[in-house]
């Protein structure tokens, strides 16, 4: 039973963080004319109405996109994930914001491929109306750990996989390292992001060490916190970062430390950009 719905969620810092990095990824994969692969295991629906009950309830887009949509001072490389936002709203209102799989979508090529798993089935449902007929992308009412097996290795041999858990389960961290640690003995050459909550040092130092103990190199980690480590709600999140593009670490910490300023009214939190394990 998942209880965990991300219509609530849309647009929040997290949401910002997350996918102002997967811009940059994508966009780093398009430099090479070569098609490549993108599996988003925990796809959500793909695309989310802020002016629907769930969203209104916490509004928790207003501690994310909000914050940014009247910004005319944009970094340039902040700019493309901007332009997709406000793509979904045309009449200049925050109304849509745009999950992973639109994003992706938005930034393939022609010759690229989408694989998008998910296992709630209405957001499946939403998921899969939003693709219909699109010959770039397949929609799976699947398991996510389930869809690593099956998607890897992918046939192109380049690309990226977006671990998006919503860490509902209990021993979520350590299942999750332990389906990472089996993908990348299946392609070890991908880039593969992984979000998580900053929910507790211990058990996120226990994720590292499991990511450490299983031999993976090029080890990349950023973090983002807008709260005191002691508050009440999620104070912040991270991704870790699995074979990075070049250089990924010093201009997305440029860019993280502007994203931060510009959600941050307390000055509380901050940017932490960490090689977890180098080359
Ligand atoms: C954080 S949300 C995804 C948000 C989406 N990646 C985005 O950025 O727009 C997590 C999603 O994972 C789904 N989910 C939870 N457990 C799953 C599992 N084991 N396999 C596939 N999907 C799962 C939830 O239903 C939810 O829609």
């Amino acid at each position: 039973m998942l209880s965990y719905r991300h219509l609530f969620h849309a647009g929040s810092f997290a949401d910002v963080f997350k996918h102002v990095l997967l811009t940059r990824l994508l966009l780093s994969l398009n430099e090479k004319d070569k098609a490549y692969f993108y599996l988003d295991t925990h796809a959500g629906t793909g695309l989310y109405d802020l002016s629907r009950p769930w969203a209104q309830k916490g509004r928790e887009f207003e501690s994310g996109i909000t914050k940014l949509w009247d910004r005319t001072d944009i970094p340039a490389a902040m700019k493309p994930y901007m332009d997709i936002v406000r793509a979904e709203n045309a009449d200049g209102h925050l109304r849509y914001y745009p999950g992973s799989p639109r994003i992706a979508r938005k930034l393939i090529r022609p010759i690229d491929r989408i694989a998008l798993t998910e296992l709630n089935k209405t957001d499946c449902a939403e998921l899969h109306a939003l693709f219909t007929r699109d010959r770039n992308v397949n929609v799976q009412l699947m398991d996510a750990y389930q869809g690593l097996k099956a998607h890897l290795p992918p046939k192109e041999r380049r690309g990226l996989v977006l671990i998006d858990s919503s860490f509902d389960r209990s021993r979520e961290f350590a299942r999750l390292a332990e389906a990472l640690a089996d993908a990348h003995t299946r392609w070890a050459t991908g880039t593969y992001a992984i979000w998580y909550p900053m929910m507790g040092a211990g058990v996120i130092r226990g994720f590292e060490k499991q990511i450490e103990a299983a031999g993976i190199r090029k080890v990349l980690q950023f973090e983002l916190s807008i709260l005191p480590e002691d508050a009440s709600t999620m104070p912040g999140s991270g991704m870790i970062i699995i074979n990075p593009p070049w250089k990924f670490d010093t201009e997305m910490r440029t860019l993280l430390r502007w994203v931060w300023s510009a959600l941050n009214v307390k000055s509380a939190g901050g940017v932490k950009v960490n090689w977890l394990v180098r080359e």
